[in-house]
């Protein structure tokens, strides 16, 4: 039905594009950040509600459970623990605050520091979610290549000596250190000592994104780069998102109370959903550890049906390197392939991927990389899926020359 009254007058400049409908997930899904729905920890998760519900159900009746605006209680010591005994962190309950899922925790941390014309320091392939963020805030970034330990230290100091010699102060240097999004690198500890040390060295934060380091194959987590900096000048954010379940929505931000304080009053709405902080509070004592090696092992044997697709399907046309964890794939295909029009070629057959220069600072060095989600699809639809998608990349750019060792005519 159209609507004969007319708000566009009356949208303030700057509005965001309006959102297209929602018109349901493509068969073969790739994009996302959507986890294995085996892998939800169902029967525990019941269990846990019900304990939650009938010990202390009765305060939902009170704005963040009476616990205060940071969170509910028990899942702040749980983390507290947690990230003590997985990433070095010592910090407090009163160091944490609970958010809805660890987008909220980028816009908190970005209202609370920057303006329009600052200056921010990302790596080159980065998080959508983040960049998109920066755009509409009207805020430089800076760009660091990274290898396969992550962020380049040598790029970053010449980039910070740079810009220092220009009198611009970085507002932040945002990394995800363990498990990049998208290449999956793992920044080792010494690398990580060399950020901290530059970071101080030139007074810019480091905005430290960890919401993946659950997920590494052998578990070998390196510390965090809040602990190595003993929380010195760093903001830790990290999520539910990739261990538990996405739509839970809880992530939370550790920081100094210094910068905690201007962060908190920025958070308007009166403290995250109370049902799910509850239900990890108490699903994750007793069933976190033993849940996350099980979810690991999943997403592994999805990644290598993966790769063995993407093998088949594409042979050498498409290069990736094998991640040490997570969820996604970071794929180069051959240069005159424009994974923008492939994804919408490849969507109007029913498969969606997220194109490269949505997840990279140069837009033009992502133009032929795609990332590839592979937690959520089943693994035949990852086989199906990636068969169909080199079908429609070889009549789109004649590339695959190849498929399932079968020469395309
Ligand atoms: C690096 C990074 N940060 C933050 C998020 C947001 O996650 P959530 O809001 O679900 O915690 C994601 C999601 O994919 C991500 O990849």
């Amino acid at each position: 039905m159209t609507s004969s009254f007319d708000f566009a007058p009356l949208f303030p400049a700057g509005l965001p594009a309006p959102s297209a409908r929602w018109t349901g997930l493509a068969k073969y899904s790739f994009v996302g950040g959507n986890n294995d729905s085996e892998q939800v920890p169902l029967d525990e998760l019941i269990e846990a509600a019900n304990l939650a519900l009938q010990r202390e159900g009765r305060s939902l009746a009170t704005y963040g459970l009476a616990h205060g605006p940071q969170g509910y209680l028990p899942l702040r010591e749980f983390l507290v623990s947690k990230l003590k005994r997985d990433a070095g962190i010592n910090c407090t309950v009163d160091d944490l605050l609970i958010v809805s899922g660890s987008l909220q925790a980028l816009d908190l941390v970005n209202n609370t520091l920057l303006a329009r014309g600052d200056t921010v320091i990302f790596e080159q392939d980065s998080y959508q979610g983040s960049l998109n963020r920066l755009a509409r805030l009207g805020v430089n970034v800076a760009g660091i290549p990274l290898d396969a330990d992550g962020m380049r230290m040598d790029v970053l100091a010449t980039t910070l000596a740079d810009l220092k010699s220009r009198g611009i102060r970085p507002k932040y240097i945002y990394t995800i250190p363990t498990v990049q999004n998208p290449t999956g690198s793992i920044m080792p500890e010494s690398r990580r000592a060399e950020l901290v040390r530059l970071a101080a060295e030139y007074g810019v934060p480091i905005f430290e994104d960890d919401c993946y380091a659950d997920l590494i194959w052998n578990g070998e987590r390196p510390p965090a780069l809040y602990a190595m900096a003993q929380g010195e000048g760093v903001i830790h954010i990290g999520s539910f998102s990739k261990s538990v379940a996405p739509a839970l929505r809880v992530g939370y931000i550790i920081a100094r109370w210094e910068i905690l304080s201007r962060i908190l009053p920025l958070k308007t709405d009166a403290g995250s959903g109370a049902l799910e902080q509850m239900v990890l509070g108490e699903f994750c004592p007793a069933h976190f550890e033993a849940h996350v090696p099980k979810l690991r092992a999943g997403l592994r044997a999805k990644l290598v049906t993966l790769m063995e697709a993407l093998a088949e399907q594409f042979g050498t046309a498409a290069e990736f390197d094998d991640p040490p964890g997570g969820i996604y794939l970071w794929v180069k295909l051959p240069d005159n392939v424009d994974t923008q029009e492939l994804a919408q070629a490849a969507l109007a057959e029913g498969i969606a991927i997220n194109p490269g220069p949505e997840w990279a600072t140069d837009r033009a060095y992502g133009k032929s990389r795609m990332r590839l989600c592979f937690a959520n699809p089943s693994h035949q639809a990852i086989r199906d899926g990636i068969a169909a998608l080199a079908g429609v990349c070889h009549r789109k750019f004649g590339v695959p020359v190849r498929m399932a060792n079968v020469a395309r005519g």
